[in-house]
């Protein structure tokens, strides 16, 4: 029997909603067919927007939205996507797919779609292949409630009022797709860059994210914050920024030869969740150079790229990743977001990759169908961490799973949190694929009263189909209850709980 121990009385930090984010690239159908099909759709619609997801996204309690990419930020020039629609520049999407982007979506169609969602907007600006000038004008254009150029242009093409960005990107990966810049060249743009970034509205003003690393690249951590730290101006103590990003993608295999997302083994199950897990010491040795820099933690870690990242489905694109997601994708996400409430004093943002019928998607569509996947549910499930405080938690008695030495991870991966009316919300994933757990919730004096829990399971491969769309879904979990002072349940080899306890 494993031993949950909660102490209610130790709040650990701030969960940020925005933890629980999410990414759209236009890149294959994310964009176009998945959020966006246009006014004139028979796909129902609200300005263009798909009304089915636009009401499954809202259910899911998604926080922030983060656009126009990704690798095709750096290519993006943002005036090519405002005005008449049938006057807007037609460009070939070079990075995926090579179709063409013909801009019908651009910044009035974002902030309409992130106004649907009641979510908050993360534009990501061009650094790689576009000026100072492009990237301050996108910014004035956007949140300028005065007289100027760009106000003005805003208002011409029928929008009075600014809108808010909430966070702003100075570039992506600029590493590689980016500009394939070394850190302190790209630092010093960075500087450059963000400068022009102005504040029109202190009330909300724009929160600046700087390119951070990918994966283990440390040296590039260490050579941004250098840059970024270096004779810094007494206004600016903080590197200039107010976060930095980190990328990290679950690869099974290698990148030629990276899985498919339905088709694997034992062996390659645990690979898959022990690369998840590895997002810990990310976070661990990435935050320990920052906290080096930035010691009372003001500057947030944003994984604003994370997910599994497998072969695209046969007969697909290749250059539009389009990938099925299981019961496997379900405990990457479970585990992953339990790491990321309990780095919550660092990691302030995550936005998985992506959306829509991109990766790692909670949603995927075919013409008016649309499915919600196995890691859809562990955002539904999860949704009520966000803006909870975490609470000290450990599990005794955790042993560690996996056939292969080097692959084995722990049984139990497990987060929880209190919100403000006081319910403690857990959440537990079982990585074995074969044994069932046996969990008791111990608290410090907290006497549980009432237990609410739901639970997602399946067999490994399990996923849903847009013929059969409820293979895998959240539903009650049997057995749960309170005994004495503790609650007692068993996790069924592969699943993800979640227990609302009062
Ligand atoms: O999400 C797909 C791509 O992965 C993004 O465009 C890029 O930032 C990353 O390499």
């Amino acid at each position: 029997m494993a031993v949950l121990h909660i102490n209610e009385k130790e709040k650990k930090g701030h969960i940020n909603a925005e933890i629980y984010g999410h990414f759209s690239e236009h890149l294959g159908r994310c964009i176009y067919e998945g959020l966006y099909v246009g006014e004139n759709s028979d796909i129902p619609n609200v300005n263009g927007m798909r009304t089915d997801v636009v009401e499954a996204l809202k259910e899911m309690q998604i926080p922030v939205l983060r656009w126009p990419g990704g690798c095709f930020a750096d290519e993006y020039h943002w005036k090519d996507g405002i005005g008449p629609k049938d006057k807007r520049k037609k460009m070939i999407n070079t990075h995926w797919g090579g179709v063409v982007e013909d801009n019908s979506f651009g910044t009035h169609e974002y902030f309409e779609l992130c106004r649907q969602l009641g979510c908050k907007t993360y534009v990501n600006g061009n650094v790689g292949s576009g000026t100072v000038q492009e990237m301050s004008e996108w910014v004035e254009y956007c949140t300028f409630d005065g007289v100027s150029p760009m106000a003005d242009l805003r208002k011409a093409n029928g929008h009075e009022k600014p809108w808010k960005i909430d966070y702003f990107g100075v570039g992506n990966e600029n590493w590689g797709c980016g500009g394939n810049m070394t850190p302190e060249y790209y630092g010093n743009l960075y500087r450059r860059y963000q400068t022009y970034i102005r504040q029109y509205n202190n009330a909300a003003p724009v929160r600046k994210v700087c390119c951070g690393p990918n994966a283990a690249d440390y040296f590039w951590t260490e050579g941004v914050l250098k840059t970024c730290f270096a004779a810094p101006h007494p206004a600016q103590a903080h590197g200039y920024m107010d976060a930095m990003s980190l990328h990290y993608y679950v690869v099974p295999n290698d990148w030629e030869h990276k899985g498919s997302a339905t088709q694997f083994d034992e062996a390659e199950w645990y690979r898959t969740l022990a690369k998840a897990v590895y997002m810990d010491e990310l976070i661990t040795r990435h935050g320990a150079i920052m906290d080096q820099y930035d010691p009372e933690k003001k500057i947030g870690l944003y994984v604003d790229e994370w997910g599994c990242w497998f072969d695209v489905e046969p007969g697909t694109n290749p250059g539009f990743l389009y990938q099925q997601n299981t019961m496997r994708d379900a405990l990457v996400a479970g585990a992953t977001l339990n790491i990321f409430n309990k780095h919550c004093d660092r990691v302030k943002m995550a936005c998985i990759a992506q959306l829509v019928n991109v990766l790692q998607s909670v949603i995927l569509t075919e013409g008016p169908k649309m499915i919600l996947t196995p890691t859809y549910h562990v955002f539904h499930m999860y949704k009520k961490h966000q803006n909870a405080e975490l609470l000290h938690s450990y599990i005794e008695g955790n042993k560690t799973v996996g056939t292969d030495e080097k692959d084995r991870v722990p049984f139990l991966s497990e987060s929880v949190s209190v919100g403000e009316d006081g319910t403690v919300h857990v959440t537990v994933s079982n990585l074995s694929l074969s044994e069932d757990a046996p969990v008791e919730i111990s608290f410090a004096q907290l006497k549980p009263s009432s237990v609410k829990a739901s639970v997602l399971t399946g067999q490994a491969h399990a996923h849903n189909t847009f013929d059969a769309p409820e293979q895998v879904k959240e539903t009650e979990l049997s057995g749960c209850a309170i005994e004495g002072d503790v609650i007692r349940f068993t996790a069924p080899a592969c699943s993800v709980i979640s227990l609302d306890i009062r």
